[in-house]
C-alpha cells in the first residue's frame, strides 16, 4: 500500500521510519511518499497561501498548488483523505477499511484552513483524530498512516493483531513478563499455571472487566474494527 502525503512539511514524515513501519517499507509492503505542496507553487515567491476572502484571521492554503501536487501523482481514482478537526473521527474500523486501498492520498492543512474548492474538487473523506485542535494535519496524518499500515497484510504478524485492543471490540487484557515479582507485585498465578484454557478464560474476563470499567461505550455496540 502506498501513502502519498500532500503537505507543506514533508520532512516530518521521516520520523515514521522506525520499527514495524520501517520493516514494512523495507519489505516493499508499504511506501510513504511525502509531496511538498510548495514545489507546485507557480508564483515567483513560491507562495502557497493567501488572505481569506471576506476577511478574518490567518492565511488560507491556495487551491492551485494543492491541485498541481495532486495531479502530479496521477492517481485520479484514489481516495483522498483531508485531515481536519471537522472530519469523521478516525477509528479502527476506518483503519481496517483504508488498509485495503492500493494508494491513499492524505492532504494536510495548516494555518486557518485550505480553499474550499480543493475540498470540493478532490477530497473523498474528511477525517479527524479526536476532539481537539492541532496546528496542522501532519501529526493526524502520521497517526492514520501508522494505524493503517500495520493492518496491511504481512506488515505485522496476524497473531499480534488478533488479541490487541479493539480487534475484538474489547480493550487488551493485562500482560506481564519477567520477573515473577516486582516491588512486591506478583504476576497472577493463572499465567504461571500452564493451563491454556484457564489462561484464555482469565484473559477474556480481564478484557471484559477492563472495558466495562474504562470504556463502557465500547460494549454498547460501538464502532470497533471487529476482525474475528
Ligand atoms: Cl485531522 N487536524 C487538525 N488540525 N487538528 C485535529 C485533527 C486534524 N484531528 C484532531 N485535531
Amino acid at each position: 500500500m502506498n501513502f502519498h502525503v500532500l503537505t507543506l512539511f514533508p520532512e516530518v514524515f521521516g520520523s515514521l521510519n522506525h520499527s514495524m513501519i520501517k520493516r514494512g517499507v523495507e519489505d516493499g509492503k508499504i511506501s510513504i511518499n511525502p509531496v511538498n505542496i510548495r514545489d507546485f507553487a507557480t508564483n515567483a515567491r513560491r507562495q502557497t497561501d493567501g488572505y481569506p476572502y471576506g476577511g478574518g484571521a490567518g492565511m488560507i492554503i491556495s487551491a492551485e498548488p494543492i491541485y498541481l501536487a495532486y495531479k502530479s501523482l496521477n492517481l485520479s481514482g484514489s481516495r483522498v483523505v483531508y485531515l481536519t478537526p471537522g472530519g469523521r473521527v478516525f477509528d479502527q474500523a476506518l483503519a481496517q477499511e483504508l488498509s485495503l486501498e492500493r494508494d491513499l492520498i492524505l492532504l494536510c492543512g495548516h494555518y486557518e484552513g485550505i480553499d474550499q474548492r480543493i475540498i470540493d474538487e478532490i477530497v473523498t473523506d474528511e477525517v479527524s483524530i479526536g476532539d481537539f485542535v492541532l496546528t496542522g494535519g501532519e501529526i493526524a496524518a502520521m497517526a492514520v498512516i501508522d494505524a493503517t499500515a500495520r493492518l496491511v497484510p504481512d506488515v505485522i504478524k496476524p497473531e499480534s493483531l488478533a488479541h490487541e485492543s479493539f480487534s475484538n471490540g474489547l480493550l487488551e487484557y493485562p500482560q506481564y513478563t519477567r520477573p515473577p515479582e516486582f516491588l512486591g507485585r506478583k504476576v497472577p498465578e493463572v499465567l504461571l499455571s500452564g493451563h491454556h484454557g484457564e489462561i484464555e478464560r482469565w484473559r477474556h474476563e480481564m478484557a471484559l472487566e477492563k472495558t466495562r470499567r474504562k470504556r463502557p461505550d465500547l460494549l454498547d455496540g460501538g464502532a470497533c474494527g471487529v476482525q474475528e
